[in-house]
């Protein structure tokens, strides 16, 4: 039986409340006790002086695109060193599964589910393959509407027929009585795009059906965002489901401010009873499939000035710049050089990393109650990565609790545990409580603070001195163990296998 004494550690139990000081123990996995651990010493039991640190729940980061790293990366050490020890996957509508042998859905996910193994169809079939590399920290799956409607109906921009929308929801439906915590769409992506209002209605019910959520990149994160919200709201009350809206933001300048708008709307609709969370990165940066964001016969000059290259497999030396400053040294104009660099070959996969949200709105969304943290890190380690895959939850703590005072320690801490916890049903984790899985960050306040920047994106944050997972330990000191102690979660039931 092994066993872990957490001595001398102000404890954030993760519901909001102030830290208490104490020791925590924990046993096969679980925590057992909480608070004066004196006596309880076996001679099997590794104990850590936590010197006066705080020890928190591991933080969940509720919208990861990692469906492919618990492939490519098991060890995951991008999140772990944030102190991430379960992660939520198939967001903006691309999900590993359901799968099927005729779609490359890395390909049809412009690249955002790179990494994944062919050789399962559904996610129990996906959950045996990531155990089979011992990941490093949890998964819980949620299953995306383009992955869903690319195998029902491929790349047509129509609507379903009645026979494909009722293949589709019963592909959304076996997932979900796998385990998946519900149903996302990204619907400025083909082919969610083509999808009318109706067709989201009827298969988030099928989440509704198992209480699951419905979680959504929206139509219009910009000039449209009010009616975006509008629709999302109606989906979750035409279709009586949980919604989450993801990486709330209102992009472009001459959108800024608009997310208090937004806000308003999302609170009205909570005081009428309605469920309705989100989540937000901490970054003025958004980042993703460059090809999704122009017309090729009509290149938008003023989206193109604000980009930067994360990755580029067509012009690797391009990865890391502006590409203001790409067309100046080149002598093109900026719209050729958007042409030149999606249409080479390859071109489709580029992946960039755009500025375009004010960081007023992002402490405007960070005050809300019901915001929870997400990274929305795209994990392609070859090029220059949009910092939040390294950074997102040590520079809440760091900037926004610690410098900027937006929100309290304890507060900050709930958001990234236990309310992410019990909205994503990650069953018995997000507090430290006797009974409940020891997921556990060790951190310093007074200095943890993130190091990725976008020039140097690939950096482990400072301040956090120890990890872990499933009760072993999985980084301490800077050294990732290797444990591989991660599991693959199921909504508010056991994990799987
Ligand atoms: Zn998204
Ligand atoms: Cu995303």
């Amino acid at each position: 039986m092994s066993q872990l004494t957490i001595r001398n550690v102000n404890i954030l139990d993760g519901t909001g409340t102030e830290a208490f000081y104490g020791d925590v123990t924990i046993e096969d996995g679980r925590i057992t006790g909480v608070g004066d651990a004196t006596g309880s010493v076996t001679n099997n039991t590794t104990e850590i002086d936590g010197n006066g640190l705080h020890l928190a729940p591991g933080f969940i980061d509720t919208h990861s695109h990692d469906d492919g790293a618990f492939f490519r990366h098991p060890g995951m050490e991008f999140k772990l060193a944030q102190g991430v020890t379960s992660v939520v996957t198939g967001n903006c509508g691309f999900s590993a599964v359901p799968a099927s042998a005729h779609i490359d859905s890395a390909k049809a996910s412009g690249g955002i589910l790179a990494g994944i193994q062919a050789g399962f169809t559904d996610l129990e079939g996906y959950f045996k393959a990531v155990l089979q590399n011992m990941p490093a920290i949890n998964n819980m799956m949620l299953t995306g509407h383009n992955t869903v409607r690319s195998i029902v109906i491929g790349h047509e921009q129509r609507a379903p027929t009645r026979e494909e929308l009722r293949k589709m929801r019963a592909l959304v439906e076996q997932q979900l009585e796998q385990g998946s915590c519900g149903f996302s769409t990204g619907l400025i992506y083909t082919p969610g795009k083509w999808s009318e209002t109706e067709e989201i209605i009827e298969l988030a019910s099928a989440a509704n059906q198992h209480n699951a959520l419905y979680t959504t990149h929206m139509r219009n994160e910009g000039d449209r965002l009010l009616e975006a919200v509008e629709e999302t709201l109606t989906i979750g009350q035409e279709s009586d489901v949980h919604v989450h809206i993801s990486h709330h933001k209102s992009a472009g300048q001459p959108n800024w401010g608009k997310v208090r708008a937004s806000l308003e709307r999302v609170d009205e609709a909570l005081k009428l009873g309605q469920r309705v969370t989100l989540d937000v990165y901490p970054y003025t940066a958004g980042s993703g499939r460059m090809i999704e964001y122009f017309n090729l016969e009509k290149i938008n000059r003023t989206f193109a000035e604000v980009i930067q290259l994360a990755s580029c497999a067509a012009f690797r030396h391009y990865e890391g710049r502006m590409l203001v400053d790409i067309a100046k040294e080149e002598a093109i104009d900026i719209t050729d050089l958007v042409k030149k660099i999606l249409t080479a070959p390859g071109g489709e996969k580029t992946i960039c990393v755009h500025f375009i949200i004010d960081e007023k709105d992002i402490e405007t969304n960070l005050a809300h109650a019901d915001m929870m943290v997400g990274s929305d890190g795209i994990p392609d380690l070859r090029g220059r990565p949009h910092p939040r895959l390294f950074g997102t939850f040590p520079r809440v703590l760091g900037k926004y609790v610690r410098e900027r005072g937006i929100l309290s320690l304890p507060e900050a801490v709930r958001r990234m545990t236990s309310l992410s916890a019990e909205t994503f049903g990650l069953q018995d984790r997000g507090k430290i409580q006797a009974g409940y899985w020891a997921d556990l960050v060790l951190f310093d306040p007074a200095t943890i603070i993130d190091t990725a920047t976008y020039d140097n994106p690939k950096q482990e944050p400072k301040g956090i001195s120890l990890v872990v997972v499933n009760g072993n330990i999985a980084l301490q000191n800077g050294q990732h163990s290797g444990a591989g102690a991660g599991k693959m979660l199921r909504y508010r039931r056991e994990a799987f296998g």
